[in-house]
């Protein structure tokens, strides 16, 4: 099966069954992963571009790795240090971009809609790598995947989401995904930093942090984005870890052997303590290689398509 659409703008919409073949397809992939010759032929010929005009570790990266394993030919573009320093807009730099022969583009803005934009001006596949607060749908898909892989599966689980969920596009593509895929996602937050809009789609919304973890299967924490923020949206860090932090003792109120995850990068001592970041239950580190695999299969997945 290939999937129905040119792009991955967001998660919001797709069926079950194309984010299944996505995380299925990722299986295979992470076995290519951990053996001793990660190479193979699916992206030959092909050529892939990150487009970042936002700081990014694990994301560009892991797109640029998954295209060098699978034989394409990987570029990166980022704002500074391009035209877009001299005014391009980015439906020019879209169009340029595209006439490189690139396949596929992964775009990471602070601006929502503006990998749909871009979609609608190029030929290649757009990836969307996170487009101001509003999706990151690859974000969502390893975090789907690592629950599968370490719960048996992802329908039925109660996920809670913790922290700034406001300003967050990993919680927005998770909702999307998990309630999609039949989990429960509660959010929690300080009320300065929870949309009350996101109680009308079908998840559960409170302040109180504790409440949102019992009987959690996973608790993720979310990192504070200072740089999204206004100012005054909670009063002092040391007051935000106390009343919303990951903290052993919250942990310790989810069920047993409940997952801890985070997107990185980690705020230690404000979202989340190193006790818990570091701790048993953590599955933080093997999220990013998980993010490996589930972008080699998208990559592999978008560009079959468009050989159909
Ligand atoms: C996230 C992002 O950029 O939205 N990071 C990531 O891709 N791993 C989360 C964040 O920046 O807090």
């Amino acid at each position: 099966m290939a999937l129905s659409k040119k792009d991955l703008l967001g998660l919001r919409g797709v069926p079950a069954s194309e984010i299944s073949e996505i995380l299925n397809t990722a299986e295979l992939m992470k076995v290519i992963l951990a053996s001793n010759n990660k190479k193979t032929p699916h992206l030959q010929g092909k050529t892939i571009l990150t487009v970042f005009y936002e700081n990014s570790t694990r994301t560009r990266l892991s797109f640029e790795l998954a295209s060098k394993y699978m034989g394409g030919v990987a570029a990166n573009m980022s704002a500074s240090g391009s035209s877009v320093a001299k005014g391009e807009s980015l439906i020019d730099t879209a169009r340029t971009l595209d006439r490189l022969a690139s396949d596929v583009m992964i775009l990471r803005h602070s601006m929502t809609g503006a990998p749909h934009l871009m979609a609608q001006h190029v030929k290649a596949s757009v990836i969307n790598a996170g487009d101001g607060t509003n999706e990151h749908p690859t974000q969502a898909l390893l975090d789907m995947f690592t629950m599968k892989e370490k719960l048996g599966g992802i329908s039925g689980l109660n996920v809670a989401i913790v922290g700034d969920v406001t300003h967050s596009r990993v919680a927005r593509s998770n909702l999307w995904g998990l309630t999609t895929m039949g989990a429960k996602v509660t959010f929690a937050a300080p009320p300065t930093l929870l949309p009350p809009e996101l109680a009308a789609a079908g998840c559960r919304v409170t302040e109180y942090v504790d409440d949102a973890v019992r009987e959690a299967d996973v608790v993720m924490g979310l990192r504070i984005q200072l740089e999204r923020q206004q100012k005054g949206l909670f009063p002092t860090v040391r007051e935000y870890h106390r009343y919303f932090g990951l903290t052993p003792e919250r942990i310790a109120l989810a069920k047993k052997g409940a997952l801890v995850m985070h997107p990185g990068p980690m705020n230690r001592g404000v979202e989340i303590s190193s006790l818990v970041a570091d701790g048993e239950q953590s599955v933080i580190d093997e999220q990013v290689t998980n993010g490996v695999a589930v972008r080699m299969a998208l990559l592999f997945l978008l560009t079959r398509r468009n050989v159909q």
